[in-house]
């Protein structure tokens, strides 16, 4: 599975892609205006850091104003690509900015039929939300199952990003349902890599290797 960091900053990103694990990035409006900076200006940099797929989400709501807005936002780099929350307007912006080579990374996924629509009007990639869905009370893991399920039976080339991770399970849940990709926050991120034995174990080989040095 590739991993993306879900986050638009920049310390966070330079510090993940040290670890040699970071595939790319994805943001979106609040994460942008978290770090007070404009879309713009930050994926530039993310672009300047990150050797993959960086996601940039349009705000425009109709068809033709998205086209407009994606095709922008592509020329900031070619590892860009737009993102469109799930609606008929960015559904038709979809099919053009596919035809034109300019991927889109379908957001706002709730449903494995959303995420069909999405794959056949082109989108690149699909982000289903997982821990928003568990905000209401439902189960996010299940939604990715099927949407799994459903790309597997028809060999869609669109890649599913398993997104709003919100814990070390959700993104073994992806792993394990074999999601494409998992966007993860960087402290989500930190906490996978951690564990209380290997900690522990660290310590007493630390100790030990102390205690034979006398
Ligand atoms: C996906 O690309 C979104 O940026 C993100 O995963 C949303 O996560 P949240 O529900 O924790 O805000």
């Amino acid at each position: 599975m590739k991993i993306f960091i879900d986050t638009a900053n920049i310390d966070m990103i330079k510090e993940v892609n040290s670890w040699g694990i970071l595939d790319g990035v994805t943001t979106n409006p609040s994460l942008i205006a978290k770090e007070k900076t404009d879309l713009r200006t930050c994926v530039k940099k993310i672009s300047e850091i990150v050797d993959g797929p960086i996601s940039a989400e349009a705000i425009s709501m109709d068809a033709e104003a998205m086209v407009k807005e994606g095709r922008s936002l592509s020329k900031i780099h070619p590892n860009i690509n737009v993102k469109l929350p799930m609606c008929i307007e960015a559904m038709k912006a979809t099919n053009v900015l596919a035809s034109e080579g300019i991927a889109v990374n379908m957001t706002l996924i709730f449903s494995p039929q959303q995420a069909l629509l999405a794959a056949k009007a082109g989108a690149r990639y699909v982000s289903p939300f997982v821990g928003r869905l568990d905000d209401i009370g439902q189960v996010g893991s299940e939604m990715l199952a099927q949407i799994v399920a459903v790309f597997r039976n028809y060999d869609f080339d669109t890649e599913i990003i398993a997104a709003s991770i919100r814990h070390p399970v959700h993104a073994f849940e992806a792993a394990a349902l074999g999601c494409d990709i998992a966007t993860i926050p960087y402290d989500v991120l930190k906490k996978m890599v951690a564990h209380p034995k290997t900690d522990e174990g660290i310590k007493l080989f630390l100790a030990d290797h102390e205690k034979s040095k006398k």
